[in-house]
Parts: structure tokens; sequence; C-alpha cells
């Protein structure tokens, strides 16, 4: 059955409207949260030099395939592929798969934001040498991160309910701003810090003898997830876009964007880092115990920067997480044929449950394991190592290989009235370079453990999907 040629698509109501929504669905946690923490982990300076070659030379490139097909065939992410190719459905069904799991970890990540705005303000501050165990007493309390993750996770489903207009763009119009001014300001006061400049030497001094096959997955998967792509999220916004829309222009600016708030992100954390002597390797607690320690130096109105920041942050993740959850909606609606209410019960329901696990993974249920590793690092590094490289790896195939590319070229310049002069080397990017560059990342980041079961695993998945999905 062919529910996908729908009658009526919303619309961005403004073209800065959709910018905002854009770059706010890639501008979250794998910004603020995950790129400072993957950098001082991979050795800093060589791990943001390949990150940066891999956002321009397939990151921006990949973007722009997204936008083109979810434009020219105005569907979600399954209707999209299915439109071009019935073989290609499972490519789709994979971008609402990985929505779906990253959002099993992404919503915890935002509780912990939002539970940090309130302890910033009950005194979290005032014993700067605690707030280290404090951050792991947290997370691994069974109670408090699942409270804290329910009320994030509410907010979306609020949001997504509205609709695509009214409630994503509003809130990213409004705050996507405040958050830029605010990293920039704490910026300076981590690179002003005393004994900062070590910092900065780590993030801007390569060191390529900590590079292996791993830090170039990590780097690819890093780019992909903050960029919002591999999966049905561009390819969904795109499909609400206006036909005069100018597409190269618009995902240079949702790239650019992106790309600034995680260096940002990591100038405010690292050289704050270095200042307090800390190791590079705090994982996935690193921006909730240096910035607030970082907060704490400012004395007394440390705490009022510090409810500011984690607001922003919250709200970062928010114009991120809701477009997870509008990929799973989209398809809900346009290929299942359910009401927006109920699709985002069905998506929204399971979304807590299985943040839920992963919440408690980091606690009570440790002992818990999937090939390996707890329910929340299972959902996180097979979607942001795996799923993404590979979607994105999909998308492109697609474009060069099953698509016409008069149409294609019709679609990015709007019938010939938006230059673009280097289509054709974006088109050979994208037909040839690409894909072969993810394969060959994909095969060194797999082989070099740890996890190569996991991936083996993920790769298995999506062989499954292709061999069942046609029937979807
Ligand atoms: N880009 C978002 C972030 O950096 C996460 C995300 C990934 C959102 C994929 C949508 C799709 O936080």
């Amino acid at each position: 059955m062919e529910k996908s040629g729908n009658k009526k698509r919303e619309n961005w109501s403004s073209r800065i409207g959709f910018i905002f929504a854009a770059a706010g669905s890639a501008v979250g946690l794998g910004n603020i949260w995950r790129f400072p923490y993957l950098t001082a982990e991979n050795g800093g300076g060589a791990f943001i030099f390949i990150y940066l070659a891999f956002v321009l030379v397939i990151g921006l490139s990949t973007m722009l395939a997204e936008f083109t097909l979810g434009r020219r065939t105005r569907l979600g992410a399954v209707g999209a592929y299915k439109h071009v190719d019935r073989r290609w459905t499972f490519a789709g069904v994979l971008g609402v798969l990985s929505p779906f799991m990253i959002m099993g970890f992404y919503p915890v990540v935002g509780g912990w934001a939002t539970a940090y705005i309130f302890k910033s303000l009950t005194g979290l501050l005032s014993n700067p040498a605690a707030i280290g165990d404090a951050f792991g007493a947290f997370i691994t309390n069974p109670i408090e991160p699942v409270f804290w993750m329910v009320l994030y996770l509410a907010i979306n489903i609020i949001i997504v309910v509205k609709g695509v207009a009214s409630g994503i763009e509003k809130a990213g119009k409004i705050l996507m701003p405040v958050l830029f001014v605010l990293m920039i300001l704490i910026g300076i006061r981590s690179i002003t810090l005393e004994g900062a400049g070590a910092g900065l030497q780590f993030m801007f001094m390569p060191d390529w003898s900590k590079v292996h096959g791993s830090t170039f997955l990590a780097a690819l998967g890093q780019a992909f997830f903050s960029l919002s792509l591999g999966m049905g999220a561009m390819i969904t916004y795109g499909s609400y876009l206006d036909k005069q829309e100018n597409l190269p222009s618009s995902a240079l600016t949702v790239t650019i964007l992106d790309t600034s708030v995680a260096i940002l992100a990591a100038i405010s954390i690292i050289p704050a880092l270095f200042a307090f002597g800390m190791e590079p390797n705090q994982g996935p607690g690193l921006v909730f115990i240096v910035l607030p320690q970082l907060f704490a130096q400012l004395g007394g109105i440390g705490f009022l920067f510090s409810a500011i920041f984690f607001i922003a942050l919250m709200i970062a993740a928010l114009t991120s997480s809701v477009s997870l959850l509008e990929v799973c909606v989209a398809y809900l609606i346009d290929e299942r044929g359910i009401s927006r209410k109920k699709a985002v019960s069905l998506a929204g329901g399971s979304m807590v449950i299985t943040s839920l696990l992963s919440s408690l993974s980091l606690g009570v249920m440790s002992g818990f394991t999937i090939l390996g590793v707890g329910v929340f690092d299972f959902f996180d590094i097979l979607t942001d190592k795996i799923f993404l490289a590979i979607g994105g790896m999909l998308v492109c195939i697609v474009i060069g290989w099953f698509m016409n590319k008069e149409d294609i070229k019709d679609e990015l310049t709007n019938g010939g009235s938006v230059k673009f002069g280097l289509f054709d080397v974006w088109y050979n990017l994208v037909k040839y370079v690409i894909p072969i560059a993810i394969a060959i990342v994909a095969f060194f980041g797999i082989i070099s453990i740890p996890h190569t079961s996991l991936m083996i695993f993920g790769l298995a998945v999506i062989a499954v999907l292709a061999i069942f999905s046609k029937k979807l």
C-alpha cells in the first residue's frame, strides 16, 4: 500500500525559521557535551583536525544531499527512499531506527542538563572539590536522573505534538542566539584562566601519535552525529522546505554554525580542564564536571552563569531531540497513516522505556551488558559508530547512482535559478569519494577494537533490514 504520496505538507513559515530549526537540530549535546570529551579522549588537536576535514569534505556534501533528497521527494526518510527505488526502503528504515535509538540515550543526558539547572541554583557550586563525585553519584542514582529524563522527554513530546512550524521553530528562534553568546563568554573566561595555555596547546598542536583507526571512525561518527546526518533528520527537514530556498547556502550556514559551536564548546572546556589540573579522560562527565568548577571560580554570581549555561544546554539538546522525535513521528504519520497525536504518544512512550534502561545501566543495572556494553553505550556506539556512517553512505549512493543527475541538478539549483558552480565537484564527491571514504574509515574503525563484535552486529542489523524491509 502506497501512502507516501501525501497531500498537504506543512512548511517552514520563513527562511530564517528553517535555518534556525536545522541548526537547532544540528547544535545540541553532540557539540557541547560530546565533542569536547571526545576531543579530550582522542588526543586533542589531531582529533579536531580530522574532524574538521570530515566535516568539510563529507559532512557538508552529505547535508546538501539530504536536503536535496528530502525536498525533491517532499517525503520523510522512509518515503523519500521508497519513492526513489523500493529496494532502498531499508535505508529509510535505518534512518528512522537510528533516531529512535539515539533517543534511547539522548534524553538521559538532556535530563542531566535539566537537573543541573536546578542543582546550579541549589548549592552545586558551594563545594567545588566535590563536583566530580556529585556527578558520579547523581548519574548512578536509580531515581533522580530518571525523574529528569522523563521531564525532559515530556517537554519534547509537547513541542512535537504542536506541529512543525509552531513548536520547533519558535523554540529554536528564541534560544539558539542566547546559547551562542553564552558560549563565547564562557570560552573567554576559560582561556584566561591561569594554566589554560596547556589546554590550548593540546587542542591546536596535533599529536599524531595518538591517532589510530578508531580515531577516524570516532571523528566521522561525531561529524555525522553533530550535523544530524546519516539518518532521516535532514531529509525530513528538507521535505518541509520551500522550493525557493537556496539549498547549498542553507547547508553551508548550518554546517558553519554547528562547527563553530563545537569548537567554542571545546575552547570553553578543555583549557579550563588543564587549568584545573584534571586528566583529559573524564569521559561523558566532562562538561558537567569542568564547567561547574569554572563557574565556581567566578565567585558570587557563578551560580547564575551556571544556571543560564545549563538552561542553554538543555534548550540546545531540546531543539535536537525534537528533530529526532519528529523523524520517527513523520514516519508513523506518512507511512503508517496514523494521527500526529497517536504517533507522538507511541514514539515518545517507547523512548521513555529505552531511556529508562539507559539511565539505569549507569547504576543499578551496570551488570547487564549486551555484546560487552551497557544499554546506554549500546545505543550510543551502535548509532554513532555504525548506523550514521552507513546511513550517510547510503544517502550518497542513492543520490549518485539511483537518481537522475539532471533531476538532482534541477532540484539543487531550483531549476537553474541558484548558481552553484561547484555542482560537479559536489556530485563526484557524493557519487564516488564519500561512499569509498566512509567504507575505508568504517573498515579500519571496526577492526581496531574495542567493540568490534558490537559493530559487526550493527552491520548484520543493516543487512537484515536490507533483506526484509522491501515488505515495509
Ligand atoms: N546533532 C544533534 C547533536 O549534536 C544530535 C542529532 C543527531 C540530532 C542526529 C538529529 C539527528 O546533539
